[in-house]
């Protein structure tokens, strides 16, 4: 059987992305009516994190429970992972005892090194430079929030902010997927020219748009959606007085900026956010917030991508072949 990763949804195409949409949604209705089915009894998940989480952690661990398998919450520092042990030994490790790995890195050569050497399904639970389960959940967030009548490939969304590692999935989901995606934000901090070009290799494909502009107001005209990040993150704490600089008051999420796109616009965020930062009290908390729809998404979405990756590839012996062993060991130990 083929090994397939999810590591980034540019390895996957528009009509697969879909299917495991429409799986994610199917999986969600089940559980809507409390009956989530076992797909993964007895199915063990490896999670490695290098730095902390909420929603990912606790996501992807209600995930395996619910469908009935297990994870394992490996935190940073507590296995080796390149300090004593090769990624490559860890990995090979990993895949003999354990059915998937999930991995928050700090570094995105860390998860592909592991992916390059596991032999079981690796998950990119975030890396310095993506952030593909989160994307996943948000398509399937703003499909169920969508305005009546408009379809996927009609939908804008609009990023304000950095170019985060979250910027460069949700622009390359959209494009991949025929959407229409703005990115407002100072020149500074921009999408890189290899994301740009990346995403206007998907619209060439999918008929999609992308647009980049140093325009806030411009950008959220005709949002159906509005999005932003943090505007630093661990690591960037020299960077605070300039970036605040660059991004406030200007491309702060506000009730003046909302003001400025449709009515029927909704706010997402992926979380954590820093409320009065990049976006106001007043929109996280308003009727034009998803924020929570979302963060309960990365569960349903979790499940689905699990489920994808691997039901497929799970035994599922028979009652005659699990009889057969269960006798031979109760004989061995009746003797
Ligand atoms: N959005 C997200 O990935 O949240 P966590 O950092 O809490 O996992």
């Amino acid at each position: 059987m083929t090994l397939k990763h999810f590591i980034d949804t540019q390895d996957f195409t528009k009509e697969e992305l879909l299917e495991l949409i429409e799986l994610t949604r199917l999986i969600k209705a089940a559980d809507k009516q409390g009956c989530t089915p076992k797909l993964l009894q007895d199915a063990t998940l490896a999670m490695i994190f290098e730095e902390p989480s909420t929603r990912t952690r606790v996501s992807f661990e209600v995930a395996m429970t619910e469908l009935g398998g297990h994870a394992l919450y490996l935190k940073p520092g507590e296995i080796h992972l390149g300090v004593r042990e090769s990624l490559g030994d860890t990995a090979q490790v990993l895949s003999r005892m354990c059915d998937a790995i999930m991995a928050r890195t700090l570094k995105h050569e860390t998860i592909t090194g592991l992916a390059k050497y596991a032999t079981v399904p690796v998950i990119n639970g975030l890396t310095d430079y993506n952030h593909p389960t989160q994307v996943v959940c948000d398509v399937l967030t703003m499909l169920e929030h969508a305005p009546a009548g408009k379809k996927l490939e009609e939908l804008n969304v609009t990023f304000i902010g950095d170019a985060t590692n979250v910027l460069s999935s949700l622009m390359l989901i959209c494009t991949r997927l025929g959407m229409n995606f703005t990115h407002a934000a100072p020149k500074k901090y921009q999408a890189p020219a290899e994301w740009i070009q990346w995403a206007e290799e998907n619209n060439k494909i999918s008929g999609g748009t992308l647009t980049v502009t140093e325009d806030p107001v411009e950008a959220v005209r005709n949002a159906d959606f509005i999005y932003t990040d943090l505007w630093w993150w661990v690591g960037q704490e020299d960077q605070i007085p300039e970036r605040r600089a660059a991004f406030m008051p200007k491309y702060q999420v506000n009730k003046d900026l909302m003001a400025k796109a449709p009515a029927h616009c909704k706010f997402m965020h992926c979380l954590p956010a820093s409320r009065g930062i990049e976006v106001t009290d007043e929109v996280m908390d308003s009727h034009q917030s998803i924020i929570f729809d979302q963060a309960e998404n990365r569960l349903h979405t979790e499940k689905g991508i699990l489920v994808w990756l691997l039901y497929p590839r799970l035994k599922r012996p028979s009652a005659e072949l699990a009889a057969f062993h269960r006798g031979k060991i109760e004989n061995f130990l009746n003797r």
